[in-house]
């Protein structure tokens, strides 16, 4: 078992893979500023987890641009630190739009103090948070990983950029990186304890419609019911958060057995698209609660679709998604039913 450190560990996503990870028996150091998190993820993650796995947890407060906090996270081990898994950075799209800056210097400048002190460290071996996104307004189903990359929000711009850093570092440094490349991840840990937890009014399809289940919101917007797919409403490739935490998992351990330098680049998603009056049925089989809804304009910047081709995850890695729209609906109604102000 290798000693490991997650950046953003305490995120939706990287809070999930903590807790994988511990039952895969690592050492973990979780480095996390809790910009957008709560330090009480990995309160829950540790009555998860194995027995033991106090002993293998550690929690840095600190900031993956700053190289002192770097520094404290690297030593903080009682191993060296042999691979990093790199969740910590900034997601809203709209966001990125208003604050470029603010995106280049976290997702890229981040990505950049983080792989300096990786090399101060003697670590070349990094799994990155990378998005869809990437590939801009795409016309082509399914994306396959080689197809082009034109991103056009800073968002998805940083990411590529960072992803095309770490590159460069496999080629002149024989580091090892798998850049993941997520869908639509939504869902919770089965046990409801453990969830996505958006500050105020969800921007995302999956939190808006558990907060009108719950009564919090009056009804879903659905943006625009015009676009060139099956039912005219938004297709996204929606996946369990746990199939993809669990990929994080099977990414590390390929890189960890991997002699020399390594690169890949994956998608992960299941490789089905789903409308958004689909996932709205779904939901309401899942749970039997109905989700009123209307129908408004577009929402600008929204493409009319995304879908993975899940094949190159499946050849490298041996992963695929395996758990269905339902548990996904399922499992976040669960979450946000027994959290309904999140980790407040
Ligand atoms: C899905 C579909 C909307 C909300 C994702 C990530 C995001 C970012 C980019 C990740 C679309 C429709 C939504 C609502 C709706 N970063 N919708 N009513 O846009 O694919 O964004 O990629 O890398 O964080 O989530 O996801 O959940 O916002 O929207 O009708 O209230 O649902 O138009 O078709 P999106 P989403």
């Amino acid at each position: 078992m290798a000693s490991l450190l997650i950046t953003g560990g305490a995120g939706f996503i990287g809070s999930h893979t903590v807790l994988v990870l511990l039952e895969a028996g690592h050492e973990l150091v979780v480095l996390d500023n809790f910009a957008n998190s709560s330090p009480i993820a990995l309160d829950r993650v540790m009555e998860l987890a194995p027995a033991d796995a106090s002993k293998r947890l550690q929690v840095i407060e600190g900031d993956v641009r700053c190289a002192e906090d770097l520094d404290r996270a690297f030593c903080a081990a009682s191993a060296s630190i042999a691979g990093v898994v790199h969740f910590a950075g900034r997601k809203a799209v709209r966001e990125s739009v208003e604050q470029p800056l603010l995106y280049w210097d976290v997702n890229l400048g981040g990505t950049r103090s983080l792989a300096e002190a990786m090399g101060r460290h003697g670590c070349g071996l990094v799994v990155f948070s990378s998005t869809a996104t990437v590939y801009g307004e795409p016309e082509v189903f399914p994306l396959l990983e080689e197809m082009p990359t034109p991103p056009v929000h800073p968002y998805a711009q940083t990411k590529l950029a960072a992803e095309q850093m770490l590159a460069a570092l496999v080629r002149s440094q024989d580091w090892r990186v798998a850049s993941l490349r997520y869908f639509n991840p939504v869902g919770a840990h089965p046990s409801g304890r453990i969830g996505e937890d958006p500050n105020g009014i969800p921007n995302n399809l999956f939190p808006y419609i558990t907060q009108v289940a719950a009564g919090r919101l009056e009804r879903l917007r659905v943006f625009g019911d015009d676009y060139p797919t099956r039912d005219g409403t938004g297709e996204r490739d929606y996946l369990h958060v746990m199939d993809l935490a669990e990929a994080h998992a099977v990414a590390l351990d390929h890189l960890l057995q991997h002699q020399g330098a390594a690169q890949v680049t994956l998608n992960l998603g299941t490789g089905h698209a789903r409308s958004v009056l689909e996932v709205v049925q779904a939901f309401e089989r899942a749970t039997g609660i109905s989700i009123p809804y209307e129908v408004l304009p577009r929402r600008a910047g929204d493409v009319p679709k995304l879908e993975a081709s899940p094949e190159s995850a499946a050849q490298v890695l041996g992963w695929r998604a395996s758990r269905s729209l339902e548990q996904m609906c399922r499992d976040g109604w669960a979450w946000q039913r027994a959290n309904p102000n999140g980790y407040q």
